[in-house]
């Protein structure tokens, strides 16, 4: 304790000298007073003590990973009295954080306070979609707002770290982890990185409602081959450089203070024993001054890639190759104080981690008051508070995609309808919540039926159809589809015939996608596809309601069925959200952040591929790059998406024709709503680099903004592009502007089509 009261008059010492002075000076002094401090303690601390910070435990139970051994628990307890912890994850609620914080201030040597982890992916208790849905948004704003709430719950519950934003760029709807980025474009997925680290950190990491995030996974994961979870990754470095890589750069251009390695390997090195991406790029090139956790026991599984013979082996290498935490591994604990004394890991690679995971913990202000978010009167209070249900339902709004409007079936009329609804999905509480939800109450969301049961003038009537799942699908086992119970078609094809509209909630379940649950065929899971026709033979009159966590492969529905929205998982007030944009209370203007392939045989399939030698079939002959079977267009471009007014654009002009590499390029639009009803639409420009030293994208994202026009409005639209948009990493990481002909495309998606040209000298 004597140790802690010594920190406090140091802290309390730093506060009256930060109070003096305001913004960067005393963010500036700070860290000079913080470096003084951390090098004080360090040269305090034994090498053990040092291995402990570098460690980071489970609460004890199971989340992510193995089940720990038997007896762990007792040993983790000892190591905590040792101060061989640095850090735990998923310990659930700020008394058992008040718990363990207390345990590692008052009862080990050096008093050094705890980091307390936890996946708060999108949301702590209250829920707001999946992060994919999230991105559909395009809205920034929104979207920092959400991980704001999502902070404020978790800084409530005695949590100070999230693992998030999963920045990965993916362009595998295979892959089951896709519904936690950004989807498949860099620049959107940059700027969506951007707004969810600024949302969890705040502008003062000192403050009682704010968090670190954590930029994951470096690098690479969503380019896992063929989206199976877990595998290898080889990638050129073209997509290395253009792709993957910017969001990371963004999230750390905009201050997130740990970054977390990942579960597969880049072209033969496993992430967290890679010097090249941790060391040479991260805290090399990069300078990142927070500190990189691995994945969950990642680090062991070195030896599984057959890469370290051993644990000794593996924390070598993870070590050097500047892994700084070691996540339920028991690598570090176990092996690399020894790896210090018998001279084989040099101690200042272990001062080098310290440092930086010191650096936060003072960052976070938990030397000034370890147990600054341990207060259950304030979790009370604030977890779950009407203001969080409200802005999660404003997200889930703005998450919405609309595919497709025919003959305006939507938005439903209010009045003197009957409407059916249909689908095991409408009426389940539990489902969309996501596969993400280690806080919240399983079965806490708003259904469909229910939100639908608010508007009152229609006559509703509801039927499962077909169970989608057997059973109570759980976060760690696989979703039992049913495949073969018919029961219940027939009642649905009966209240459909009655019906006005029916609408049709069908699609994946939340524990369908998310880690670990790679699928190989994007159709609607299980008999839907089959309760789909049924009910459309008696009543075409049908709107789709979808919910992934990935992009499908709806191609019939697309065909035949009239209305279709997509609504992934969208959170605690999935059933308001859905039902207020079904009657028009709110009108949709989501963006697919991924595009939706036909099959899968297509994927990956994104929109900016590459240039190739024969791109085209100007021969009339098969020897173009195409399919046989299929066209190379997507079902959905990325992008894409509806509302119930309908938009033009005019006018696109480029302020110059030629432009210095200096220069910034104008240019501008007119945008008018020309429907009946307000409504938003995301204007999105695009660029084609015409010539380069290396290939370059047929088109690629720079900008988009996001508009509100009543109906009738017309808008002017700005946007400017410069040397950071023209230019393009080669192969060597080197960022080069190219003089030569570009080409900017501006419309509502990726296809936009008004086209101007300008060169750079
Ligand atoms: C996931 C990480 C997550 C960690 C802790 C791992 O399985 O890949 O994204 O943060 O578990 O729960």
């Amino acid at each position: 304790m004597k140790k802690m009261q010594h920190y406090f008059t140091v802290c309390l010492t730093i506060l009256f000298f930060s109070c003096s002075s305001f913004g960067q000076n005393t963010k500036e002094q700070n860290s000079i007073t913080y470096e003084k401090k951390i090098e004080e303690l360090l040269a305090k601390m034994t090498v053990e003590e040092k291995v402990g910070q570098m460690n980071l435990y489970n609460g004890f139970w199971d989340a992510t990973g193995p089940v720990p051994k038997k007896g762990n628990a007792k040993t983790k307890y000892e190591h905590l009295k040792k101060g061989w912890v640095g850090a735990m994850l998923n310990v659930k609620g700020s008394d058992k954080t008040r718990e363990l914080q207390k345990f590692a201030v008052e009862e080990t040597r050096l008093g050094i306070p705890l980091l307390f982890g936890f996946d708060v992916i999108h949301g702590y208790k209250t829920l707001s979609p999946i992060p994919l849905a999230e991105s559909a948004s395009w809205d920034l704003e929104a979207i920092e707002k959400s991980a704001r709430v999502a902070a404020t719950e978790a800084s409530a519950a005695g949590i100070n770290w999230t693992f998030a934003p999963m920045v990965d760029i993916s362009r595998d709807a295979r892959w089951g982890r896709v519904m936690e980025g950004g989807g498949e474009d860099p620049y959107l997925g940059s700027k969506i990185a951007v707004a969810r680290v600024k949302g969890f950190q705040g502008e003062n990491l000192s403050a009682k409602n704010t968090i670190i995030a954590t930029a994951k996974h470096f690098a690479a994961y969503g380019f896992i081959e063929a989206g199976k979870e877990y595998n290898t990754v080889s990638i050129g470095n073209s997509t290395l450089y253009n792709t993957v890589l910017p969001p990371f750069k963004a999230a750390k251009d905009a201050g997130v203070r740990s970054f977390m390695n990942a579960f597969n390997d880049l072209n033969g090195i496993p992430a967290s024993t890679n010097t090249f991406l941790q060391r040479d790029i991260l805290k090399g090139k990069w300078n990142f001054n927070g500190f990189v956790v691995s994945d969950w026991a990642s680090i062991n599984e070195a030896i599984f890639w057959g890469q370290a013979k051993d644990k000794k082996e593996a924390a070598y290498l993870a070590a050097t190759a500047g892994s700084d935490m070691d996540m339920e591994g028991y690598v570090y604990i176990k092996e690399l104080a020894n790896l210090v004394k018998d001279g084989k890991v040099d101690e200042t690679i272990l001062d080098h981690a310290v440092r930086r995971i010191l650096k936060v913990k003072f960052e976070l202000g938990l030397f000034d008051d370890p147990y600054k978010y341990c207060n259950e009167d304030r979790e009370k209070k604030i977890i779950g508070q009407q203001s969080h249900h409200n802005a999660v339902l404003d997200m889930a709004k703005k998450s919405i995609v609309l595919l497709k409007n025919q003959n305006q079936l939507l938005p439903l009329q209010k009045e003197g309808k009957k409407i059916a609804l249909i689908g095991h999905l409408a009426d389940d509480d539990n489902s969309p919540l996501g596969s993400w939800r280690l806080a919240s109450d399983d079965h806490s969301a708003v259904t469909i039926l229910d939100g639908m049961k608010a508007y009152k003038g229609n006559t509703l009537s509801y039927e499962k159809g077909v169970e989608l799942y057997n059973g109570n699908p759980t976060f760690v086992t696989e979703v039992n589809i049913n495949t073969t119970n018919r029961k219940g078609i027939q009642e649905a094809v009966e209240t459909a015939k009655n019906a006005d509209v029916v609408v049709m909630v069908l699609g994946e379940h939340g524990f369908q996608s998310g880690e670990g649950r790679t699928r190989t065929n994007l159709d609607l899971p299980g008999l839907q596809q089959e309760l789909l026709e049924a009910v459309y033979k008696v009543n075409p009159n049908i709107v789709l309601v979808l919910q992934a966590g990935r992009p499908l492969a709806i191609n019939w529905a697309k065909e035949h069925i009239p209305a279709i929205v997509m609504g992934w998982q969208l959170g605690t007030q999935t059933g308001n959200a859905i039902a207020q944009v079904l009657y028009g209370d709110y009108n949709p203007s989501g963006k697919l952040p991924m595009t939706f392939p036909r099959n899968v045989g297509q994927i990956p399939i994104y929109y900016n591929y590459k240039s190739t030698g024969r791109g085209s079939n100007t021969q009339n002959n098969v020897f173009w790059s195409h399919y046989s079977d299929v066209e190379n267009t997507p079902l959905y471009p990325f992008g894409y998406g509806l509302s119930y007014t309908s938009f033009q654009y005019d006018n696109l002009q480029i302020n110059k024709l030629k432009f210095s590499k200096e220069e910034t390029i104008k240019i501008s639009v007119d945008l008018t709503n020309m429907g009946n009803y307000d409504g938003k639409e995301v204007v999105q420009l695009y660029i084609r680099d015409k010539f380069a030293s290396t290939v370059r994208p047929v088109k690629e994202l720079k900008g988009f903004e996001l508009v509100a026009l009543k109906r009738g409005e017309t808008k002017n639209i700005n946007f400017e592009l410069s040397k950071a948009e023209l230019g393009f990493y080669n192969n060597q990481g080197t960022f080069l502007v190219e003089e030569g002909e570009f080409e900017i495309f501006v419309g509502t998606d990726s296809n936009a089509d008004l086209k101007a040209i300008f060169e750079l000298k």
